[in-house]
């Protein structure tokens, strides 16, 4: 498929890599650019050969939220009866080997929440997140209120909801929002480096992970708990665990199959 407002290439055989390609505004997320991602993400993941995915923008902007002028005359039957707006959101949702975000910039509004989408998040130092929305009278809508607070805690999350205030890449980081900040020229050597690394391992074990990390965030601990539990014994009917601790035993490189 052409892509027109996002490029798509594979690095080291093994990662793919989607850069989010709106310049002029700042990657503002247009429904075109949100279907065209979600299409590249589901075909990055049902390529055998791509263990991990990357979702970058440009170096002054991930993201800097929804298209503030696509959205302006929409009336309420439009967002809640279209398709769009969230709606072709939650295709990054269903993907289930890793999405890393690569953040420089602007990550505002729904730039800020599809970071969040991801499954972690890398900053350049010059890295500005915020849920801006309240300025423009709403709310985050593409689970803002909800994976903020998650991950930095009520307190950050209110000041960040109710002021419009954004944060930088050192505060994002004490945080817990981003696991680890660089500077901007070297981003996305970092970025390609943590996927090399997820997509050396068993695609089996990757993604049981991210589904058992996942659940932390979605119910209680207890059911996290024997989720995280079934999987790790399922994981015992692989080859990738034969070879995995077979390997180690042996002190020698593990060959993972995906089987
Ligand atoms: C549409 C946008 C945009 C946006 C920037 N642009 N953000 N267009 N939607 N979200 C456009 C500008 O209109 C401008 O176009 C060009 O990008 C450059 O932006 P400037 O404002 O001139 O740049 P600068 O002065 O450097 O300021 C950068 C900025 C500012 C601080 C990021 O652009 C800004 O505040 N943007 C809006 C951020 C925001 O409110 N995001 C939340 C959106 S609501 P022209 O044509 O004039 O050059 C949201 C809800 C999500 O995300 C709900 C889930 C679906």
């Amino acid at each position: 498929m052409a892509y027109e407002m996002i490029e798509v290439r594979v690095e080291a055989e093994k990662v793919g890599i989607i850069t989010l390609n709106r310049p002029k505004a700042l990657n503002a997320l247009n429904d075109q650019l949100m279907n065209e991602l979600g299409e590249a993400l589901k075909a990055f993941d049902a390529d055998k050969n791509i263990g991990c995915m990357i979702i970058t923008g440009s170096e002054k902007a991930f993201a800097a939220g929804a298209d503030i002028g696509a959205m302006a005359k929409y009336s309420f039957a439009d967002a809640y009866g279209g398709d769009y707006i969230t709606r072709n959101w939650e295709a990054i949702r269903s993907i289930r080997k890793p999405v890393i975000a690569a953040v420089s910039g602007y990550a505002l509004g729904g730039g800020c929440e599809l970071a969040m989408m991801c499954d972690f998040i890398i900053a350049a130092d010059n890295a500005r997140f915020g849920q801006p929305e309240i300025k423009l009278g709403v709310i985050p809508g593409a689970g803002g209120t909800q994976r903020l607070p998650r991950a930095v805690g009520k307190a950050k999350a209110m000041d960040l909801a109710l002021t419009g205030r954004m944060m930088n890449a050192d505060e994002a980081e004490r945080a817990s929002l981003v696991s680890r900040v660089v500077p901007v020229d070297k981003l996305m050597e970092e970025a390609l480096g943590a996927a090399i690394i997820i997509s050396g391992f068993s695609q089996l074990a990757v993604m049981a992970a991210k589904e058992s990390v996942n659940r932390a965030f979605e119910g209680s601990l207890n059911d996290g708990v024997m989720f995280e539990r079934r999987l790790f014994h399922a994981l015992f009917a692989t080859n990738d665990q034969k070879e995995g601790m077979d390997a180690f035993v042996n002190k020698r490189p593990a060959q993972f199959s995906n089987s």
